[in-house]
């Protein structure tokens, strides 16, 4: 069961959770980290490190934070709703497009 980022990143993006990643699978968007879905080796070692606490295994993810879980595979699915491999996370790389569900589930605190 791969690992999923939930509401608590949103408008932190602490980031740090990218330096315990063994195949660089946590990618950063525009609000927010998002986690590959094939990528993940589901280590878990992200899961501890995250300072808000935002790093579920998918399987573990509260009830009010499901539609993370959605949003973390959408983050790398084409218009066609194919899966990326964009081959793994480097600092500076360009950042991955928020998906459209990410402004209903979480409204800009920042506007
Ligand atoms: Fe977000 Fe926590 Fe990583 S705030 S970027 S999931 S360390």
């Amino acid at each position: 069961m791969t690992l999923v980022i939930t509401s608590a990143c949103v408008d932190v993006k602490d980031g740090i959770c990218t330096t315990s990643c063994p195949v660089d699978c946590i990618y950063e968007g525009g609000r927010m980290y998002y986690i590959h879905p094939t990528e993940c080796i589901e280590c878990g070692m992200c899961e501890s490190i995250c300072p808000v606490d935002a790093i579920r295994y998918a399987d573990e993810v509260e009830e009010g934070e499901r539609a993370f879980v959605a949003l973390n595979d959408a983050a790398f699915r084409d218009a066609d709703g194919q899966l990326l491999e964009p081959g793994g996370w480097k600092k500076g790389r360009p950042p991955v497009a928020d998906p459209p569900a990410l402004a209903v589930l979480s409204p800009a605190i920042h506007a």
